[in-house]
């Protein structure tokens, strides 16, 4: 593939990134992932290098979609900005959420950040009505819900799954995990987090939040996932995300993270 390079909306005077190319191309070389796109600097020092991160995403989603497809969305920070860069392109899209309540504020739970994708694709979305770390009674007693049913058998034939990747300590503290929950990442060595799945520096699964929706193994039904992160703190999070992610995953992040991934 020929090298390509697309300037930043933000920063027309940068050019922010840099895909087929260098540092790309070095960790295609790496990781047998399905693609990868890098933008250059610093997500958390840089507002645009996050947006840019977020840009890329709803530009090769746009890409990837055909009319009637069915999108799983997780949440987050990263995932929140997706929807100012989607476009209506595609007819009858619908999005939902991969899982219930994380414990998250409002505007970065997927619930919120689905209507916003559906609004600016001019598509359709659902809504999941399911909170976080219930007891199983209450969970299995959901499951039965046609609302939620109907959620279940859509993230099950969903062709993607767009999601942000986090440092698994700095969630949990955003999250206000309890107690407990708190021991078992300390003490499982979390280093990353992926839509309510926390996990160690091998990929193995510490915890996860009891909720509804999308599991770990699905991820490789589905025809791709695209997996966004940006900034210095999340580099040892998408190390350890890329030892179980599918090979049919699209990585789009940062170059401080790139840098680390070939170190
Ligand atoms: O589930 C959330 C992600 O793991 C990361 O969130 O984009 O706000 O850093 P973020």
């Amino acid at each position: 593939a020929g090298g390509r390079e697309v300037l930043g909306e933000v920063q027309p005077f940068l050019t922010l990134i840099e895909s087929r190319d260098d540092l790309a191309l070095q960790l295609k070389n790496n990781y047998p992932l399905k693609d990868i796109f890098v933008v250059r600097g610093d997500a958390e020092e840089n507002a645009f290098v996050k947006e840019e991160l977020a840009r890329l995403m709803a530009e090769e989603l746009t890409e990837a979609l055909s009319p009637g497809t069915v999108v799983s969305v997780a949440g987050g920070s990263t995932m929140a900005l997706v929807s100012k860069f989607l476009r209506p392109k595609h007819d009858n899209l619908l999005f939902v959420p991969a899982r219930g309540g994380l414990g998250e504020e409002p505007a970065y739970q997927s619930n919120d950040i689905v209507a916003n994708l559906a609004e600016a694709a001019e598509g359709q979305h659902r809504i999941l009505y399911a909170p976080d770390s219930i007891s199983e009674a209450s969970l299995e007693s959901l499951k039965a819900e046609p609302m939620v049913r109907e959620i279940i058998d859509l993230n099950r034939r969903s062709a993607f799954l767009i999601h942000g990747i986090g440092d698994a300590l700095e969630m949990a503290r955003r999250r206000k995990v309890d107690e407990e929950t708190l021991r078992i990442l300390t003490e499982g060595e979390a280093v990353g987090e992926t839509f309510g799945f926390y996990f160690n520096a091998d990929g193995e699964l510490v915890h996860k939040v009891k909720t509804i929706g999308l599991q770990l193994g699905d991820l490789d039904k589905k025809e791709s996932i695209f997996a966004v992160a940006g900034g210095e703190s999340k580099k040892e999070a998408v190390k350890a995300y890329l030892k179980l992610a599918p090979e049919n995953t699209i990585l789009i992040i940062d170059e401080v993270i790139a840098r680390h991934l070939l170190a």
